[in-house]
Parts: structure tokens; C-alpha cells; sequence
């Protein structure tokens, strides 16, 4: 089997990639990434030990080299990672999303098309689906929920699952779909909530939650979202949508606070700023048809999970000292300067 990840130089995509190399050795696996601000290619040290693992650095909507590259190398499975993935930068800039997470995926789109992959699988989110009320714990996204986006990331992820549904029924092309919840682990850039505040806490640096810190979300341990993935690639129907998540469903303040106590530092740290435009209150996922479907269903706990990535981020500075660069400190003092 040939596959292409692409962004597998970022947070999933890594972790994607030493899950397959652990569960399918013979497969031979092609990283195409831009490297972005998001990629790291630190992070993919041990798996380029694997002589079946090769990284090609490239735009997803530069059509010319993505044509080319699927002409040379014939894959067999494309499973798609790449996107702007961070909901705050969104606001900053929404064009980028525009044209990496909805253009480059119709350019991959046409290129799997014009050389037969045998199986397309796009990695969207549960954000689609918009948010749910926080009084009303009864609701769930499930495959069928309408599109309801709120944010220019999810607009943009949502317009792609649009065109990959559609590439099915105009072209017949294999594909499959996967809406995540909030996934955490290893190498996942200090962007986003959780690693942003354990590295801030180790620094004794105030931790920035946005509103009253009431907003929910559903967290998933990256590795349990890998597994779902792979399982719908050997088992998952052509044209289905499949919903993952764990029940692990928590309150940001929550979450910060159990990062604090972690790491034994006070909750004084705590700092509430002013909220994301547009902020979604609640993401909760049903999981129910891919656990009776595919059989699949979460390992990780967010006790031990939430435990097991702060220990991997105190033992990794090395990787993530590098990351706070210039650019990351303008990024923060832009996003958090004046809140
Ligand atoms: P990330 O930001 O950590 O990584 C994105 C990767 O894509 C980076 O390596 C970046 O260099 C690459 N990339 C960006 N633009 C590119 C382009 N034009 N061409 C090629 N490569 C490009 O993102 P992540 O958190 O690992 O998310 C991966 C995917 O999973 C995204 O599609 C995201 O929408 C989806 N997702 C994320 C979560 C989550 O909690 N992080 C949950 C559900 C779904
Ligand atoms: O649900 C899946 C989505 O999860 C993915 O599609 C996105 O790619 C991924 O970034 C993530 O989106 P969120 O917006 O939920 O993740 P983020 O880590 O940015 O924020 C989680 C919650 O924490 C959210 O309610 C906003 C809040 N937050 C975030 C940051 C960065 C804060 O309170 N303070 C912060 O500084």
C-alpha cells in the first residue's frame, strides 16, 4: 500500500504517521507538507528512521505539484491532514483558510480522481456541525446534524466535506470522512488550549481563558483519533461520514485547572480575558455509528490521557524551546496583547 498523508509535518498528521508505521510497517507512506508556521518536521525524527517514509515539502493547492507528484507515485490511499487548523488565526486572516483548506483540497481531489486512488480520506472536524446550547447536555452531533458553521476555519472545513461528498457523487471517486472532537497529546503546537497553557504555566506566565472559561469541549486522545482514522480506511464504507469522539466532555476552566494541579502550580495563574468572536459554547459528539458500524471505541481516558501530556510536554522542551520564536512571540503579543 501507498499512501499520502499530507500535513503530516503538524499535531495529527505525526502522530498519524507512527501510528501507521507501528500498525502497518509495509506500508509505504509519503509526507507532503508546506511546512507552515504548524509543521515540524522535529517532530518526525524517529520516523524517518523508516526507510518506507519519505517527505516531499509542497502546497496542497499547488496543482501543478500535486498533479505531478500523484502522476509519479500512484497512491493507493491519500488521507488529508493538511489545513489551517487554528480557529483564532481564522479571525486574524480568513483567506489562507479559504485557499488551503478548501482549494487545495479540491486540487488533491482532482488529482486522486485523474490517478485512481483507491481511497480518499479527509480529515474534517465536529465543528461543522456548529455548537450546542450549554443547557442542554440531551444533545449531540450525530452524522446527520446540518452544517452549521460559526467561524472561518469551520466554514472553510465544512466547504471541503462539501466537495469531497461531491466529488463521490458526480465522479464515484472512494472517499470517507471523519468529524473529530478536540484532539491532545504530544506535538501539538502551543496554539491551541492545552499545550499553550502547560508551557505557560511552567513559565509561571498568566493562562488566558477567553470568556468565563464556561465553554465545553470534547476531548479525544490523538492516538484514539489515529486508530478511528485507520480503522475507516480498512473497514469504512465509500462515501460514509463517521462522527469520533470519547464522552469526555469538560469545561475549559476545568481543563486549565486540572493542567494547574498537574503541575502543582496555583490557580492565581488564571486570567480571564475577553472572548473569541464568535466563540462556539459546546461541541459534544455521538459516537454511536462508528462504534456499531467499525467496531471502534476510545482507549484513553482523560484522567490518565491529560496526565500523560503534560508529563510529555515537561520532558520535551527541547521540542517545543524551538518553537517559541520571534514569530511565536509576536503571534502571542497580536492575540493576547490587548485582551
Ligand atoms: P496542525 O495545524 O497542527 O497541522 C497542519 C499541518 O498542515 C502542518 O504541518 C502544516 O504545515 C500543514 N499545511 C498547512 N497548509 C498546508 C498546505 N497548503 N499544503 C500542505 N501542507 C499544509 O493541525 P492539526 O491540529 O494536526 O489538524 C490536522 C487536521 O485535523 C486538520 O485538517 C484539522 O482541521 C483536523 N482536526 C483537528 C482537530 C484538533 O483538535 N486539532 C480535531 C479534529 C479535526
Ligand atoms: O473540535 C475540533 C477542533 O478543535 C479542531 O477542528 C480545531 O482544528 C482545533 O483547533 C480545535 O478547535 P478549538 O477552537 O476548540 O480549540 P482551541 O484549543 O483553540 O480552544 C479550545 C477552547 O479553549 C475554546 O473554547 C477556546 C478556549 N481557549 C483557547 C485558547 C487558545 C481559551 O480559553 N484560551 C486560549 O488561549
Amino acid at each position: 500500500m501507498k499512501l499520502c498523508v499530507t500535513g503530516g509535518a503538524g499535531f495529527i498528521g505525526s502522530n498519524f504517521i507512527y501510528y501507521m508505521q507501528k500498525h502497518h510497517p509495509e506500508y509505504e507512506i509519503l509526507n507532503l507538507d508546506l511546512l507552515t508556521y504548524a509543521g515540524n518536521l522535529e517532530s518526525l525524527k524517529e520516523a524517518e528512521a523508516s526507510p518506507n517514509y519519505r517527505f516531499v515539502r509542497g502546497d496542497i493547492a499547488d496543482t501543478a505539484l500535486v498533479t505531478g507528484l500523484f502522476e509519479k507515485e500512484r497512491f493507493d490511499i491519500v488521507v488529508n491532514f493538511a489545513a489551517e487548523s487554528h480557529v483564532d488565526r481564522a479571525v486574524l486572516d480568513p483567506s489562507v483558510f479559504v485557499r488551503t483548506n478548501v482549494l487545495g483540497t479540491q486540487v488533491l481531489l482532482d488529482a486522486a480522481r485523474t490517478f485512481g486512488v483507491k481511497r480518499f480520506h479527509q480529515v474534517s472536524t465536529d465543528e461543522v456541525y456548529g455548537d450546542l446550547p450549554l443547557d442542554r447536555p440531551d444533545l449531540f452531533f450525530t452524522e446527520t446534524s446540518p452544517l452549521h458553521t460559526s467561524s472561518p476555519y469551520s466554514a472553510a472545513k465544512a466547504g471541503a466535506d462539501l466537495l469531497v461528498l461531491a466529488y463521490h457523487r458526480t465522479f464515484g471517486l472512494p472517499v470517507t470522512i471523519s468529524r473529530c472532537s478536540n484532539n491532545y497529546g504530544p506535538y501539538q503546537f502551543p496554539e491551541k488550549l492545552i499545550p499553550l497553557m502547560i508551557l505557560r504555566a511552567l513559565k509561571d506566565e498568566p493562562l488566558p481563558v477567553y470568556g468565563t472559561g464556561e465553554n465545553v469541549r470534547d476531548w479525544l486522545y490523538v492516538d484514539d483519533h489515529c486508530a478511528a482514522i485507520d480503522l475507516i480506511l480498512q473497514k469504512g464504507t465509500p462515501g460514509e461520514v463517521y462522527n469520533i469522539g470519547g464522552h469526555n466532555e469538560y469545561t475549559n476552566l476545568s481543563v486549565v485547572k486540572t493542567i494547574l494541579q498537574e503541575l502543582k502550580k496555583p490557580e492565581s495563574l488564571i486570567s480571564f480575558v475577553s472572548d473569541r468572536p464568535g466563540h462556539d459554547r459546546r461541541y459534544a459528539i455521538d459516537p454511536a455509528k462508528i462504534t456499531k458500524e467499525l467496531g471502534w471505541k476510545p482507549s484513553e481516558t482523560f484522567t490518565h490521557g491529560i496526565h500523560k501530556t503534560v508529563r510529555w510536554y515537561v520532558e520535551h522542551s527541547d521540542w517545543w524551546q524551538h518553537i517559541l520564536s520571534e514569530e511565536y512571540s509576536r503571534y502571542i503579543e497580536v492575540m493576547y496583547g490587548s485582551r
